[in-house]
């Protein structure tokens, strides 16, 4: 039988095995993925890579909930966490738990992630005290960007560094067993990994996060119009796919597909 990765052996990895994070929106995607990953992150950025909104703080609950099936349908082995979308957890401590347990008990999965910010802290406090798992996710926060005015570096003042360095610390007093923390200057990133117990998950933050993620489309090369400086294309699939995709229009037209040996 194969057991999956559960928070307990996430929060062993601090300071001794980097932590493994791909975002994942489908089961084939997901099934290739659990042989690789310790944790795979059914984002809300599926709102721009299946989608094709121009931001996720239109992404549904019910979205977040269909992709959580489909990913947990391929998982043997990876941890999974799913983003409770923009307007799903907000409002009030009982919202946030409503929409949480249909996350987790609609899936399968093993804990929400949410943008958090200091107002949140209260929250997520209750949530774990219903057995909710919490990742929290701090710095650059992707439901923000209407409202600070797009995907902007963050902690780079003295005093927004230390909002969210202090802000973290409460997050881990509340009972959040790992951290995203995005697009924040390294000597800000180390400063949180250091103070804190659990785990940081790194994304244009620092090598010395306890682990890294990114989008899979952008490690894959999907997104030619996104390449911000911390994402690394491992391969240029947009590439791949457009010359298969021309080779078989040009074999259609020419009539050499379908061949002799692909009829029945
Ligand atoms: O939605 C997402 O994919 C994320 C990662 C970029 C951390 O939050």
């Amino acid at each position: 039988m194969n057991s999956r990765i559960s928070t307990q052996d996430i929060l062993l990895k601090k300071n001794r095995e980097k932590i493994v994070c791909l975002t994942a929106y489908t089961f084939p995607m997901a099934k290739i993925l659990d042989d690789y990953c310790d944790v795979i992150l059914v984002g809300d950025s599926l709102g721009m890579t299946i989608y094709g909104l121009k931001d996720t703080v239109d992404v549904t609950l019910d979205m977040m909930i269909n992709h959580g099936k489909s990913v947990m349908r391929a998982v043997k082995k990876t941890f999974v966490a799913v983003d409770l979308p923009y307007g799903t957890y907000e409002d009030s401590k009982e919202q946030a738990l409503a929409s949480a347990k249909r996350v987790i008990d609609e899936t399968g999965c093993d804990s929400i992630k949410i943008e958090t910010t200091r107002d949140m802290v209260d929250t997520v406090k209750y949530l774990v005290e219903n057995n909710i798992n919490v990742m929290a996710h701090v710095g650059l926060l992707p439901q923000s960007v209407r409202k600070i005015g797009g995907y902007k570096y963050q902690g780079r003042d003295q005093k927004a560094a230390l909002e969210i360095l202090e802000t973290s610390k409460l997050l881990e007093e509340a009972g959040v067993f790992a951290m995203v923390i995005e697009a924040v200057p390294a000597v800000l990133a180390d400063q949180i990994s250091a103070a804190l117990r659990i785990p940081t998950i790194g994304i244009g933050a620092s090598q010395n996060c306890d682990g890294q993620v990114l989008v899979i489309d952008d490690l894959l090369g999907l997104n030619q119009e996104f390449k911000p400086k911390f994402v690394k294309n491992y391969a240029n699939l947009a590439g791949d796919i457009k010359a298969a995709v021309e080779q078989f229009s040009a074999d259609v037209k020419s009539q050499k597909f379908p061949a002799k040996e692909n009829l029945v």
